[in-house]
Formats: structure tokens, C-alpha cells, sequence
């Protein structure tokens, strides 16, 4: 994923060796499915969060914010094999998913791999840091939970959808940026600010990622659209559409989500409607306005290439298509 450059290409590159080393096992099938999992690539949008709040925030001591960059994307990649078994996602980062290639029992058992080998590297850390990355963790799950226990509920509100996501997905990459805050010694006021950020930055980031499954491409993003329709989840495109379908037959896109067993057609006439809807519009705004946030939480923060590069990942999970 050399294309993403926010300047801290040499950093990645670090991360991505501790990474290595750290899922080696004298198990060579855990091994191989580790390796299949890291090495498929993925954005590595959560370590440059990471690696940019550090420096961002005048932290010297490199080492140490790689080694929790590290960690956060072990996190994100045992939370892709468990969450694609609990969406029936088929394809992830351009290959099959775990399960898939692997079967239930051995992608199971290697998210749990990939979350203890995080937690190996991240324990050695304060209690602070340890103690904030495990409550992400835990606010993870809850997100995941709740969004199951919603599946195929046309009563989602907005505010019912913005607390998962923020669980799921901005917590943990607002974990992300308070560590390094933590790790550079920074002040108070700037941790917070950071962690603003990362919150900001990773509601921005489902909402666009929920707006690619309504309108995305495979094979840019790696993993097919629709998803969310079949499973049920209902996101935010789908609660505009509910809220204010004058365009389209509201009733049908109601039926649709509630249905269990969803055919191929059901899923693409359901995705018809979302984009007639006027819904991917609104959702765009929703994430424009978070993006916006994002970057007014740095302003307290110096000025310098970091905290530009910081606003320049803004632009980039808004205007992203994979
Ligand atoms: C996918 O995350 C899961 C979401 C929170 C939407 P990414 O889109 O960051 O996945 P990779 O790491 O780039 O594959
Ligand atoms: C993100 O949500 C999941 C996690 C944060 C674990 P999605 O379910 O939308 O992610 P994708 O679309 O499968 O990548
Ligand atoms: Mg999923
Ligand atoms: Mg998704």
C-alpha cells in the first residue's frame, strides 16, 4: 500500500516488521493464516493515526509508538477475521476471507492469535495505555453485539447507529492517537485533542465505509458491496432512506431489510432504492461534518508537517473509494 503516503512511509515500514515477528509460531498453519490475513494488505490507516499523533505532538522515542501501532493493527486484523464471520463477508483485502480459505474453527482461533499477540506487545506499556487499549477492545465487541441485535430492525435511529460505530470503529482509532499522545509525553489538553481527532476521523470513516458497501466497487475495495443489505445492518445511507424516501417506495426497502433470507435480486433491488434514495448524499454530508471536526480538534496543536499530514488523512478517508 505504498500509494498512501502521509509521511511516515519509513515508520509503516516499521510497524509492518514487528508486525511479522510477532505472529511467528511454531504452529505452521496459524502461521500461514496469520501471514494471509497481515500480508493481504489493508489501508494501515489506524498505525499512521497512530505515528502521526506522535509526532505530531513532538514525540522522540519512535520505538515505542511503533510498537503500539503495531499492536492496534494485530487488533484490527483479529477484529476482520471475527467480523467477517459474523457478516458473512466473503472477501476481504482482495482475498477470500479467513474463514472462507480456512474454515471457521482455524480464522476463530487466529483472531484470538492476533488479539493476544497485540496484547503481548501492548502489555509491557503502562496502565494507562494498557488499560485504554482493553476498554477499546471491550467497546468493540459491544458495538459488534449491538449491531447483530439491531440486524434487520427498520427502528434504528440515528443516534442508536452513531453508538455503535463510535464503539466498532472510533474508539479504537481514537485509542490510537491518545497512546501516542501518552507515549510523547504530550499535555493533557493535547491527548484529549488527539483522541477528538480519532473519534472525528473513525466516524468519518464507517459512515464513508457504509457509504462504499451501498456504492463501491469490489474490486477497489477488496471485499463486495452490499454486505450491510444482506445481513441487515442498518446504517446510516439506510436510515435516511427510511427517514426521507420520498423518491423511492419506502414499504419495499422496509420489507427488504426485514427479510431474513435475502436472493441476489432482493439485495440489488435493495441497493437500487438506496442510491435513488438521495440517502448516499445525505451520509456524505453526515461524514463531511465529522471530517470537519476531525480537523478542528488539531487546532490547539503546533503547526507542522505531521499535524498537516494529520488533516490530509482527513480529505483522504472522505474522498476514499477503497
Ligand atoms: C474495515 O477497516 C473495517 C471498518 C472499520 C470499516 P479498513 O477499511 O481500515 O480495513 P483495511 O485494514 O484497510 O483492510
Ligand atoms: C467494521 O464494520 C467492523 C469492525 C470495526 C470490526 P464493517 O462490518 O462495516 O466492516 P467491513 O465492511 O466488513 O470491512
Ligand atoms: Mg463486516
Ligand atoms: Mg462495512
Amino acid at each position: 500500500m505504498g500509494s498512501l503516503d502521509f509521511g511516515v512511509t519509513k515508520e509503516l515500514a516499521m510497524v509492518e516488521a514487528r508486525i511479522r515477528e510477532s505472529i511467528v509460531t511454531e504452529e505452521p498453519l496459524l502461521h500461514d493464516i496469520a501471514r494471509y490475513v497481515i500480508e493481504s494488505g489493508g489501508k494501515r490507516i489506524r498505525p499512521m493515526v497512530t505515528l502521526l499523533a506522535f509526532q505530531a505532538l513532538g514525540g522522540k522515542e519512535i520505538r515505542q509508538a511503533v510498537d503500539c501501532a503495531a499492536a492496534f493493527e494485530l487488533i484490527h486484523s483479529a477484529t476482520l477475521i471475527h467480523d467477517d464471520i459474523n457478516d458473512g463477508g466473503e472477501m476481504r483485502r482482495g482475498r477470500l476471507a479467513a474463514y472462507k480459505k480456512f474454515g471457521l474453527q482455524n480464522a476463530l482461533v487466529t483472531g484470538d492469535f492476533l488479539f493476544v499477540k497485540a496484547f503481548g506487545i501492548g502489555g509491557k506499556f503502562d496502565d494507562d495505555i494498557v488499560e485504554i487499549t482493553a476498554n477499546v477492545c471491550a467497546a468493540l465487541a459491544e458495538g459488534e453485539i449491538r449491531q447483530k441485535r439491531h440486524a434487520h430492525d427498520t427502528g434504528v435511529t440515528r443516534s442508536e447507529y452513531l453508538d455503535i460505530i463510535e464503539r466498532k470503529t472510533a474508539l479504537p482509532m481514537s485509542a490510537g492517537a491518545k497512546v501516542a499522545g501518552l507515549l510523547a509525553n504530550a499535555r493533557l489538553e493535547d491527548i484529549e485533542a488527539v483522541g477528538d481527532y480519532g473519534i472525528n476521523l473513525g466516524m468519518a470513516f464507517q459512515i464513508v465505509d457504509d457509504i462504499l458497501d451501498v456504492v463501491g466497487d469490489a474490486s477497489r475495495l477488496g471485499k463486495p458491496p452490499g454486505t450491510d443489505v444482506r445481513e441487515g445492518n442498518v446504517t446510516l445511507v439506510t436510515i435516511h432512506a427510511l427517514n426521507d424516501g420520498s423518491a423511492i417506495d419506502v414499504e419495499d426497502l422496509e420489507r427488504l431489510i426485514r427479510k431474513r433470507r435475502k436472493g441476489e435480486a432482493d439485495v440489488r433491488r435493495a441497493l437500487g432504492l438506496l442510491r435513488e434514495s438521495g440517502a448516499v448524499e445525505k451520509a456524505r454530508h453526515d461524514a463531511e461534518v465529522y471530517g470537519a471536526l476531525a480537523k478542528k480538534t488539531l487546532d490547539p496543536l503546533p503547526e507542522g508537517e505531521a499535524k498537516a499530514n494529520m488533516i490530509r488523512l482527513v480529505d483522504y478517508v472522505l474522498s476514499r473509494d477503497m
